[in-house]
This record gives structure tokens, C-alpha cells and sequence, in this order.
């Protein structure tokens, strides 16, 4: 069997829905994405090296709020189904990757989680299967570590397949673009951009999107595919930190910052909003631009804007800690040994993510200088230990706010009551513009 003719007959396995779709890590980008696979009826496995969650998927549980357990039980019925075996990945016709891609303690790129993936897929692998990572990094990572890592890997001696003629199996990338928290936009409709290693790779891995995303979005190479995605998460870093900038310039010029994006927007072109807050969070805008400054270096060549916006947006819990003070010294207060409450440890309005949230800093820096802290999320009932904290805490209920001599407000939460929370605080420090229309002087904005 020529490469062309295992191609249309793997064409033909995706139109009827007989492709065995592998998705490797159960994360806020693999299960949702496994989970579109599914209601398009594929059968879908789902690999996880974390016991809990391959465990929870088979009793038909969830883990991520958004994600109903009556969804899981849904895929389970078209025959989803989650294991921690790698040998199954020789079942697979197709295997995509959304392992993590975190940043070391020297800021540098950790691949630890796709280098890892890589070696426990290869001796698995077979002719003619289709192998795309997800996972945000730098552009020249499927070339440089992927294809090399699942070629030595497999004793059978498969190449990477690179044209029509060729024998192997095949390797593609494809940015995973979700905006968690963000339902304007249905997943199918959100275009996907892929670049394959070499012509029939692509023209696969575009047919297997085809089966769920409305439109696909073909570029010439795995690194024009990495490139788009750093990209567009460059875009919003960098113009997060612009406004996070003019915040500042425009709380000592006394001019309502949000008041002016507000009136910006109105421009029909050229203009899009974005929003100052206490600093990035997530596991994407905080980490993957440094992806890219680390590449860079490679070629001798520094990246100035991400630089930057990385030392703006990063010195932004700084700034709110001394808003805090400031506040306090209004009444009369020292932080030291002040009892302060943090609405919000999720990175970001709505969402159960917390990874990389400007809330952890927060409350570390204010744990530093002798306040006691304590937080409410109604995301998370308890916080743990994580990569780069240890808090051990559990949720404040909201109705003990009189009992703090100030509530900071890091995250924006819809559930919460701005006005009902303003009228029972002493103090309130609002770093998200959340008690917008609430006159009060107990109100700090920053
Ligand atoms: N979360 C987002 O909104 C988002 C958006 C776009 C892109 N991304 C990118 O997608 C990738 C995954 O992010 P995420 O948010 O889903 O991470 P996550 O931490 O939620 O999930 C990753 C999963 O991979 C599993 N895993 C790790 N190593 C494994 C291995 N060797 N084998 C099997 N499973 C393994 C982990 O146990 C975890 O369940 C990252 O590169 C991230 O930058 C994330």
C-alpha cells in the first residue's frame, strides 16, 4: 500500500467515523477536545498519566466545572473511554498530544511533558498513523524534538512519512485555541490552524479537523503552525501590558482608564479592548511568549516587546500590594498584622483555573509582609499545593467581609454581589473595576 492509498483509506475511516481517535492528557484542552471528537461519534480514548482523572473519566465524572459529568457519560456511550496503557496507542489512528508546556524555574521552556509523551508513544507506533501535537511551544519543536524522539523510539524502524511516495507515519501541528470562560464563540466555529511535516501530513491532519471544526486553516510548515499560535498569545500580552501601563499613568492623571477603552471601542477599525488587572494568569499569556524569547536567543536576536510586557505585567501584583498599604495607612492601619480577604483566586472571571493566577503572588506578598490572609473563591471550596505555592487553604464564606479590615477584589467573579460586598466591607480594593456605578469611599480602585 502506497502512502497515498493508506491516506484515502484513512479518508475514509474519518467520513465514517471508524478512526480510533487517541487523545493524550485529560486537561482543559484534551477533554474538551475528546469530547467534541465524541459527539461527532468517533471513538475516542483518552490518555492520562494522572490516576485520578483516568479513573474519574470511567465513572463517568468530571473535574472541570464547565464540563458536566452528564457530558462524559454521553462520550462513554459513543465508547470514550480513559487509560493510563500507552500500548493501546497502537489501536490509533490518529494520537493528538495536549500535554502541559510549563516554563522552568529559570523561565526557560520545560518540554519535559512532550519529550516524555514522545518517548512512551514511539515504541508503540505503527505504519501510516497520524501524530499531532497541540501542546503551545516554540516554532521548530515538532521538527526538532518530536519527529526525532518518536523516530528513535520505535524498533520497527518507522520514519516520519513526508510525501506521497514515502512509508512511516505521519506528524502535524495544530495551536489549541480555547478561551476558557469565553461561550460566544462555539467551538466548531473557531478555525483551526494546522502545518504538517510534509504535504500528505497536512492534507490528513486537516481532514481529521475537517470532521469537527468548520474550517481549517492550512500553513506551510509545524513551525508557521507554532509561530500563529505564539502570535496571537504575543498580541494580548503585550497589549495587556499596555493598558496595565496606562493604569498607572492615568490613576495620577485621575482619568478613568476604563472609561476611555470604553469610548475607544467605539471606533469601528483598528481599535480592539483590552483590560488592565492585577496581573496575567493562565497557563498560556503568562508562559508562552517566553517560549519565544527563549528560541530567539538561538538566532541572536532578542525580543524586546515580550520583554517588556513581561516586566509590566509581571510587576502588577506589586503595584496592587502597594495599593493595599496605601489604602490601609488611609485608616490608620499597618498591613502588618491587618486581616485581609482576596475575592477570586482564579486567574480569570468564571473559570476553576487558578495556574499562574495573580492571586497566588498576591496573597504570598502580603503573607510576606504580616497581614493575615485569607480568600473566597466559589470555584475552589479549598486550595491546595501547587507547582509554585503550597497555600492550604480553604474558602472564606463571603458573609464573614466585616470581619476584614479589607477585601480585595482580584477576580471579577459574575456570581458576586459588588454592592452587597461593598456595603458589609470596611475596606475594598478593586483591581478589576468590578464595583463600577458603586459610589462609595470605602472603594479603592486600582
Ligand atoms: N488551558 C488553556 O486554555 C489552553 C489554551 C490553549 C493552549 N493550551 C496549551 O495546551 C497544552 C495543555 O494545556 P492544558 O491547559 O490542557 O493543561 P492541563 O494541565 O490542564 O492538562 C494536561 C494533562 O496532561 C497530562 N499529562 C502530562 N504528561 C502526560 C503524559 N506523559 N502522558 C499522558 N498525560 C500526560 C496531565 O496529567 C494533565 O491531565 C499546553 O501546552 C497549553 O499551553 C492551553
Amino acid at each position: 500500500m502506497t502512502s497515498f492509498d493508506r491516506m484515502i483509506a484513512l479518508k475514509r475511516r474519518i467520513a465514517s467515523r471508524e478512526a480510533a481517535i487517541g487523545i493524550i492528557g485529560m486537561g482543559y484542552v484534551g477533554l474538551p477536545l475528546a469530547l467534541l471528537f465524541s459527539e461527532e461519534r468517533f471513538k475516542v480514548t483518552g490518555f492520562d498519566i494522572d490516576a485520578r482523572k483516568v479513573e474519574t473519566l470511567n465513572a463517568g465524572g468530571s473535574y472541570i466545572v464547565r464540563i458536566p459529568a452528564t457530558e462524559i457519560e454521553l462520550a462513554r456511550q459513543t465508547g470514550f473511554r480513559a487509560t493510563a496503557d500507552y500500548s493501546q496507542i497502537a489501536q490509533m489512528d490518529v494520537v493528538i498530544v495536549c500535554v502541559p508546556t510549563p516554563l522552568n524555574e529559570y523561565h526557560e521552556p520545560d518540554l519535559s511533558f512532550v519529550s516524555g509523551t514522545m518517548r512512551s508513544i514511539a515504541p508503540h507506533l505503527r505504519e501510516g498513523q497520524l501524530i499531532v501535537l497541540e501542546s503551545t511551544t516554540y516554532p521548530g519543536t515538532t521538527e526538532e524534538i518530536v519527529a526525532p524522539l518518536l523516530e528513535q523510539g520505535n524498533q520497527a524502524g518507522l520514519r516520519v512519512a513526508r510525501d506521497a511516495e514515502s512509508s512511516g507515519f505521519y506528524v502535524a501541528f495544530s495551536p489549541e485555541r480555547e478561551d476558557p470562560g469565553n461561550d460566544t464563540v462555539a467551538r466548531r466555529d473557531i478555525p483551526k490552524v494546522v502545518g504538517g511535516c510534509g504535504p500528505v501530513a497536512l492534507e490528513f491532519a486537516s481532514a481529521v479537523y475537517s470532521s469537527i471544526f468548520n474550517r481549517t486553516v492550512p500553513v506551510s510548515s509545524p513551525a508557521a503552525a507554532e509561530m500563529t499560535k505564539l502570535l496571537e498569545n504575543i498580541y494580548r500580552c503585550v497589549n495587556i501590558a499596555l493598558v496595565n501601563e496606562l493604569k498607572q499613568l492615568c490613576m495620577r492623571m485621575d482619568i478613568d482608564l476604563f472609561e476611555v477603552i470604553d469610548a475607544a471601542k467605539t471606533k469601528p477599525f483598528g481599535f480592539q479592548a483590552f483590560y488592565p488587572g492585577p496581573g496575567l494568569g493562565g497557563h498560556c499569556i503568562p508562559i508562552d511568549p517566553f517560549y519565544l524569547s527563549w528560541k530567539a536567543r538561538q538566532f541572536d536576536f532578542h525580543t524586546r516587546f515580550i520583554e517588556l510586557a513581561g516586566e509590566v505585567n509581571s510587576a502588577m501584583p506589586y503595584f496592587v500590594v502597594e495599593h493595599i498599604i496605601e489604602a490601609l495607612s488611609q485608616q490608620r492601619k499597618a498591613l502588618c498584622g491587618s486581616r485581609i480577604l482576596i475575592l477570586g483566586m482564579a486567574y480569570k472571571r468564571d473559570i476553576d483555573d487558578l495556574r499562574e493566577s495573580p492571586s497566588l503572588t498576591i496573597i504570598e506578598l502580603l503573607q510576606k509582609r504580616g497581614a493575615t490572609v485569607a480568600y473566597n473563591d466559589p470555584f475552589f471550596p479549598t486550595v491546595g499545593q501547587g507547582r509554585k505555592y503550597a497555600l492550604n487553604m480553604t474558602s472564606t464564606p463571603i458573609e464573614k467581609i466585616p470581619e476584614f479590615d479589607c477585601v480585595v477584589i482580584a477576580t471579577d467573579h459574575s456570581q458576586y454581589n459588588y454592592q452587597a460586598i461593598v456595603s458589609s466591607a470596611q475596606l475594598v480594593v478593586d483591581t478589576r473595576n468590578a464595583t463600577r456605578g458603586i459610589d462609595s469611599e470605602k472603594i479603592v480602585r486600582c
